[in-house]
């Protein structure tokens, strides 16, 4: 760590895992409802524990974004933060809130919630992801626009490079989109775009645009490779992003009641969406394989680059599968897309976040690395989780498939509830996946707590250091 400053990233960075072993134990809460409908009923029914399951991801990511952008913008700009104090009293009023938001949802009926909240102020609750209480979405903004604030007049002061450029427009597009959260028209075909412009437009834009600038930089570091040849890939996968995920928005408007061109372009741009998901994994390895120096850190190798093979699969692979229009015009909402949303947000956003803690927390703990034992169990942690990722996605994707072939393409269609009913092997491996998934998570956590003498090149790499002695 080269300024004191980016210490106040370490809060935001346990923050988000604390979050994210809550959204899996929610996620496994809706696994065994699929299976036993009344499980948990009434204390806590499928939609709330479905609301707490997908806020505590967004929440979470958002931690991670922020712990990131606070340790890698002074970094680059060469200087201290502009206010670490406000760093920190944006992290209590973030963290404070988002717990009262989720006591709010497990306590209270959502229209009770609602009316206590000022929805009939400002109509903004019930949508999908957006479901936050308008005070809530209110402190989101106030906490964002200060976190900009600080990073911008860091900025301004000091070094300008590629990444913390890059990594900006991402952050202030994020900020600037959740804008559209607030407008909620009566017209639900509207509705729906303006939707799809905070949820389409952040992961498949601006938020590519920071996990590609996140990705940099650790690269950059682990790799040692010169800035100039990074800055290039950086360039090419900003451009190909927004080239291809601005239209490629028209995926989302097959359905909606949208004029009809958007069956063309919706399946045209967004059939060209893996080029640059594809791009960060070439990316990766080809900086790996020209490193010019040894890491002692390998598992935070190891994180880039699985970030970048397994966001190409779920959200390059997995999205393409079901983005022309013909084909979607089957498999919409089914558990086809359950299975690409969980691969693209686990291998994109939850990957790219454990990619910059795993490279910065030894750090702020004062040393290069981790010890030998410690990054061993992470690596475990890593494994785990990504396989257990892996099957979750392969049973939903079977169970997607044999749910439209019994309820739309048959030629005596089953109804969906009858459809549910013989689909259940599949859940029950997803709800096994999960537990792996639990025990990785678990494990991930525990190599936090697991000391040691920091590992050094030479201890990790005997064959490189008989290399250097001859
Ligand atoms: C990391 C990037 C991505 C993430 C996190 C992501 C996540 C998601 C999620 C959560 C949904 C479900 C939304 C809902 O609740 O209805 C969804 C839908 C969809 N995604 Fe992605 N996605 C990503 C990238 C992509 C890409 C690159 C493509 C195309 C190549 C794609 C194609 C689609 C399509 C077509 C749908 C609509 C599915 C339906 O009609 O039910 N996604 N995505
Ligand atoms: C223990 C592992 C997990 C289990 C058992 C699980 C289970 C579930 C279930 C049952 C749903 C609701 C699907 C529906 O509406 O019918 C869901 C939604 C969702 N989960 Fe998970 N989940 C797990 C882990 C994760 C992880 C690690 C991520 C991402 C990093 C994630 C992201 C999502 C998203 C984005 C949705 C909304 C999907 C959509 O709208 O299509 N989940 N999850
Ligand atoms: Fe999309």
């Amino acid at each position: 760590m080269k300024y004191q400053s980016q210490s106040v990233s370490k809060p935001y960075f346990i923050a988000a895992i604390g979050l994210f072993f809550g959204q899996i134990i929610f996620g496994l809460i809706m696994g065994l409802q699929y299976i036993i409908g009344d499980f948990l009923f009434p204390e806590i029914p499928f939609n709330i524990a479905r609301m707490v399951h997908t806020n505590l991801l967004i929440v979470w990511l958002l931690f991670g974004f922020m712990g990131a952008g606070y340790y890698l913008i002074p970094e680059e700009s060469e200087r201290e933060l502009h206010s670490p104090k406000l760093a920190i009293a944006l992290f209590w009023i973030f963290l404070i809130a988002g717990a009262l938001t989720i006591v709010g949802y497990l306590s209270l009926p959502y229209a009770r919630l609602a009316e206590l909240t000022g929805n009939n102020l400002l109509s903004t609750m019930g949508r999908e992801f957006l479901e936050q209480p308008l005070i809530t979405k209110v402190g989101i903004v106030i906490v964002a626009l200060g976190f900009l604030y600080n990073l911008s007049m860091t900025i301004l002061g000091g070094r300008k490079t590629s990444i913390s450029l890059v990594m900006m427009i991402g952050l202030w597009g994020l900020a600037i989109f959740f804008l559209f959260s607030f407008y909620n028209p009566t017209n639900i075909v509207l509705d729906k775009y303006f939707w799809w412009w905070v949820v389409h437009l952040w992961v498949e834009g601006v938020w590519e645009l920071i996990m590609g600038a996140m990705l940099a930089f650790v690269l950059i570091k682990v790799t040692g490779v010169d800035r100039e040849v990074i800055e290039k890939w950086l360039y090419l996968i900003v451009a190909f992003t927004l080239i291809t995920g601005l239209i490629g928005t028209g995926h989302h408007y097959f359905w909606i009641g949208a004029p009809e061109y958007w069956q063309t372009l919706g399946s045209v741009f967004s059939a060209m969406e893996p080029i640059p998901f594809f791009m960060m994994t070439i990316f990766a390895f080809n900086m790996v394989n020209r490193r010019r120096r040894e890491h002692p850190n390998r598992v935070a190798t190891l994180w880039a680059m699985g970030t970048g093979v397994m966001a190409f699969l779920g959200a390059g692979v997995w999205g393409f599968l079901h983005t022309l229009s013909p084909v979607n015009y089957y498999t919409h909402g089914t558990q086809v897309t359950a299975a690409h949303g969980h691969m693209a947000f686990y291998g994109a956003y939850a990957m790219v976040v454990m990619t910059m803690i795993s490279y910065t927390m030894p750090l702020m703990r004062g040393r290069e690395a981790n010890s030998n034992l410690s990054q061993v169990v992470e690596m475990w942690s890593f494994w785990l989780m990504t396989i257990a990722m892996v099957f979750i996605t392969l049973f939903l994707t079977g169970a997607g498939i044999l749910q439209i072939w019994l309820q739309r393409v048959s030629e005596t269609p089953m109804s969906f509830m009858a459809t549910q009913d013989q689909l259940m092997i599949f859940y029950w491996l997803r709800l096994a996946s999960g537990l792996m998934f639990l025990a990785g998570l678990l494990l991930y956590i525990a190599s936090f707590f697991i000391n040691g003498e920091p590992a050094t090149v030479e201890s990790r790499n005997p064959v490189g250091a008989r290399g250097a002695a001859a």
